[in-house]
C-alpha cells in the first residue's frame, strides 16, 4: 500500500477505542522489524523518524526505506516526523514524502507554539499531511527534577482546549508524567488530568515516553483517550541487548548480518507485544 495519513489511522482508532503504536526507526533493520511486526499482527502502524534519525540515516533513505516497506505490505503504514522543532525541517519532511509530522513547539511560549503549529496545520491540510502538536513539556528521565517541579511542566487542560481549537491539530502530545528514556521507578501518571484534557479538547491524545510504563497504566490511558503511543527506548534495549549477546557468544564472528539479524528479530517480538497491548493488533 501507499503511505496513509495519521488522521486516517486515528479515525479508525477513535471508532474502535484502541491506540496505534508509533515506533522510532533509525536504520533498515529497524524499519523491517516494525513492518514485519505490523504484518504479523495485522496492525496499522506509525513508523516515526526523529531529527536525530534523519541526521543519522538521511532524509531520502528514511522515506525510501519506509515507502518500500509499505508497498510490500497490505497494512496501513504512516511515516511520521517525531519531535520536529524546526519549521523548515518540518517542511522538508512534507516535501520528501512524510504522511504526518509533529511540530514540537513545547519549549516556546504558548502564543508562538500555537502560531507556528497552526501554520504547519494549514500547510499540512493543503498537501494531505497530518500534524501532531505538543503542549506541556515531556521531561527526560535523566532530568533530575522533583515531582512538584515536574507538575509545573504538565499540560494545562484549559490551555489544551485553546491550543486544539486554534491550531486544528490531528493529535495532541501532552505531559502527564511520562518521560523519554528508561524510568528509575514507576512513573506516576496524572490520569484525572488526561481525562480532563480529553473532555475539553476531544482530541486524539499522544502518550510519549511510553517505554517502561506498566501495562495497566497504558490500558488506563487508552480508556481515557490515548490514541497514539510512542515507543523507542524499549526497542533500543531489545535491539542492542540482542547484539551484545551475539557478540559475546560469537567473539570471532565478523559477519554483521549475524549480529543485526537476531537484533531485528528481538525488536520485532517487542513490537508485536506492544501492538497486542495497545489493541491495534488485528485492526488492519
Ligand atoms: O523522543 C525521542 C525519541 O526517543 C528519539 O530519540 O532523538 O535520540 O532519535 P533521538
Ligand atoms: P521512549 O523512548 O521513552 O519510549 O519515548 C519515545 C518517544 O516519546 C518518542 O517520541
Ligand atoms: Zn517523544
Amino acid at each position: 500500500m501507499e503511505l496513509v495519513t495519521l488522521r486516517e489511522v486515528l479515525n479508525a482508532a477513535e471508532k474502535g477505542g484502541y491506540a496505534v503504536g508509533a515506533f522510532n526507526a533509525n536504520n533498515m533493520e529497524i524499519v523491517q522489524a516494525i513492518m514485519r511486526a505490523a504484518a504479523a499482527e495485522r496492525s496499522p502502524v506509525i513508523l516515526q523518524a526523529s531529527q536525530g534519525a534523519i541526521n543519522y540515516a538521511g532524509l531520502d533513505y528514511i522515506v525510501t526505506m519506509v515507502k518500500t516497506g509499505a508497498r510490500g505490505t497490505d497494512v496501513p503504514v504512516v511515516l511520521h516526523l517525531d519531535h520536529g522543532t524546526d519549521f523548515l525541517q518540518v517542511m522538508r519532511c512534507m516535501r520528501a514524502g512524510f504522511s504526518s509530522v509533529m511540530f514540537d513547539g513545547s519549549r516556546l511560549p504558548l502564543a508562538e507554539n500555537m502560531q507556528i503549529t497552526r501554520k504547519v496545520v494549514e500547510i499540512g491540510r493543503a498537501v494531505g499531511v497530518s500534524v501532531e502538536g505538543e503542549l506541556g513539556k515531556i521531561a527526560g528521565t535523566e532530568d533530575d527534577i522533583s515531582v512538584s517541579e515536574k507538575e509545573v511542566l504538565f499540560t494545562d487542560p484549559l490551555e489544551a482546549r485553546q491550543f486544539v481549537r486554534e491550531t486544528g491539530v490531528d493529535a495532541l502530545a501532552i505531559a502527564i508524567g511520562t518521560a523519554h528514556g528508561p524510568y528509575k521507578g514507576r512513573p506516576e501518571l496524572d490520569f484525572p488530568r488526561l481525562a480532563r484534557i480529553r473532555e475539553l479538547t476531544g482530541a486524539s491524545i499522544v502518550m510519549h515516553g511510553a517505554s517502561g510504563v506498566p501495562d495497566e497504566d497504558v490500558r488506563r490511558g487508552i480508556d481515557r483517550g490515548i490514541r497514539k503511543i510512542n515507543i523507542d527506548t524499549d526497542l533500543r534495549q531489545a535491539f542492542v541487548r540482542a547484539m551484545q549477546v551475539q557478540m559475546a557468544e560469537n567473539p570471532d564472528n565478523i559477519d554483521p548480518r549475524k549480529v543485526l539479524g537476531p537484533a531485528r528479530e528481538a525488536m520485532e517480538k517487542v513490537i508485536r507485544e506492544k501492538m497486542r497491548l495497545f489493541g491495534c493488533a488485528g485492526k488492519a
